[in-house]
């Protein structure tokens, strides 16, 4: 689905025309893909616009951007503050949220301290990721023939615009084959996680989630359904999941910002559980889109209105 423009992008702590927002084909990142950024949502609510766990992803932001030692010229507050005013701005009620930094141009060594670090926040209006039904239907997925990162390679939990090369060929492979979207195993053969979302198995009333160890991103969705399954009574557990456990539960899905809560109905062709979206991952769903619609009362404070 082609990006919807919106009118301005917040630049630097500027705003500039949606169609300025361009750099040299000589930046640092475009080369080497030197470049951090978060994925967010802004829900419309009855009482206007609210983001979903804003401090989160910013402080995910500027955590991702530590590792790479790229210093973010503006505080977090800064940072949370542009995104509200870029999202009034642009006047939008809902909206994905992406804010970036990267190395601009100056030398195109390897060495990436003398190119300049800038920071960009767009917002645009964004429908379901994995389709329209797929959040009712679920998704039909396949275990790639790729591994996600090792450890110490690339860190996966820095949300760097280097690790979605790995993704890429996680998604290509799966949509080529004709399936919607791909399940990453670790690089010791654990389940990690999909292209861009976490993933939660469901067996025997018990709730799984592979543990940060296996080489998945600390997804700020992962942590709401952790949070919100707990509270429901669930057992929660993180770790290690065999690959033919996916073909035996009785549900899975996908969890993100963008992918929301998505049922995965089969895998490798496999039918999981009654091959449709399954009665617990029905009921985070119904709670998850209670809160970001504003319907349910908000206890965990997650929501930012604008
Ligand atoms: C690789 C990967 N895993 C997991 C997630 C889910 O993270 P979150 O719930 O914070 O969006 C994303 C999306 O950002 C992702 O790109």
């Amino acid at each position: 689905m082609a990006i919807k423009k919106a009118d301005k992008i917040w630049a630097n702590g500027k705003y500039i025309n949606w169609d300025d927002a361009k750099i040299h084909v000589l930046s640092h990142v475009v080369h080497y893909g030197t470049c951090i950024f978060e994925g967010e949502r802004c829900y419309k609510t009855k009482d206007g616009p609210a983001i979903f766990r804003l401090q989160d992803h910013t402080k995910r932001f500027f955590n991702s951007a530590k590792i790479y030692r790229m210093e973010i010229p503006f505080s977090q507050e800064e940072i949370s503050q542009a995104i509200i005013e870029t999202i009034r701005t642009n006047r939008l009620q809902a909206a994905y949220i992406r804010p970036f930094v990267f190395r601009g141009y100056d030398s195109l060594g390897v060495n990436p301290f003398n190119c300049p670090v800038e920071v960009y926040i767009a917002v645009w209006e964004w429908g379901t990721y994995l389709g329209e039904d797929a959040l009712s239907q679920g998704v039909d997925v396949k275990v790639s023939s790729w591994n996600r990162i090792a450890p110490n390679t690339l860190p996966v939990l820095s949300k760097a615009g280097a690790n979605y090369m790995n993704s890429q060929l996680i998604k290509i492979e799966a949509m080529l084959d004709g399936y919607a979207e791909g399940i990453a195993l670790d690089v010791n053969g654990f389940v990690s996680e999909g292209s861009g979302e976490n993933l939660f198995l469901i067996r025997n009333q018990k709730i799984y989630t592979p543990p940060l160890s296996a080489s998945v991103l600390e997804g700020i969705t992962r942590d709401t359904i952790m949070t919100l399954a707990k509270d429901m009574g669930y057992s929660v557990i993180e770790d290690n999941i065999p690959r033919e456990l996916l073909y035996l539960a009785d549900e899975l899905f996908f969890s993100g910002s963008a992918a929301e809560i998505t049922p995965i109905r089969s895998v490798d062709k496999i039918k999981i559980g009654a091959g449709k979206r399954g009665p617990i991952t029905e009921e985070l769903q119904k709670e998850f889109f209670g809160i970001v619609s504003g319907k349910k009362k908000d206890k965990y404070e997650w929501l930012t209105y604008i």
